[in-house]
């Protein structure tokens, strides 16, 4: 059984919120890469698909999405720091302009450990981290996003793709448990 209620999720960012900044993060990774150009969008499921669905409506310019599969809470709500990749089935991205899609950057090890991969082994053109959330006070390794959209505190955060234990995916604003 669930043990925490929808009706104890407090708004700590409403929809409308997420999505002018969505689109104003849309906009800034629109100028960043010239229209003729492919643009390898990578979300990092599952946290960030509500995000990069809606980001990629916002960019104009020539898309592919990608998506890859990690896990780092389990059924936590604290970084369990450890890893498992899931899915990691990519194109060839040589020589491509690439942007990792994550929802939240806690820790940082998820961060870090695909944008060391991503470097090794795909050797991008260029290559952007962007993050809805940045939980920059929950820190254990040097890395930071290129865009994020807001910096919130260290608190366990559920809805619009973040969940606590597999629930509130759903929600398209997004909220905390207080305590
Ligand atoms: P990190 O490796 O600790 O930076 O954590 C990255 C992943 O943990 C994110 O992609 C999320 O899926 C998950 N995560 C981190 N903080 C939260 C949270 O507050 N709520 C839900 N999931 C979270």
């Amino acid at each position: 059984m669930l043990d925490k209620d929808i009706k104890d999720l407090k708004v700590l960012i409403p929809e409308d919120r997420i999505q002018s900044k969505v689109k104003e993060l849309a906009q800034q990774i629109e100028n960043m890469f010239p229209s003729d150009e492919d643009i390898y969008v990578i979300c990092v499921l599952k946290g960030s698909v509500m995000f990069c669905a809606d980001l990629v409506k916002y960019i104009k310019g020539k898309v592919r999405m990608e998506f890859i599969r990690i896990s780092s809470y389990g059924n936590e709500t604290k970084s369990t720091n450890n890893l498992q990749a899931i899915d990691l089935t990519l194109p060839d991205l040589n020589g491509k302009n690439v942007i990792i899609v994550e929802d939240i950057i806690d820790t940082g090890l998820t961060a870090k450990f695909l944008v060391d991969l991503f470097k090794i082994q795909h050797k991008p053109k260029t290559l952007l981290f962007v993050s809805l959330l940045n939980k920059k006070c929950a820190r254990q390794t040097k890395i930071e996003p290129d865009i994020y959209g807001f910096e919130i505190d260290d608190k366990f955060v559920a809805g619009y793709g973040l969940d606590y234990k597999g629930y509130f995916r759903n929600l398209p604003y997004i909220g905390y448990f207080p305590n």
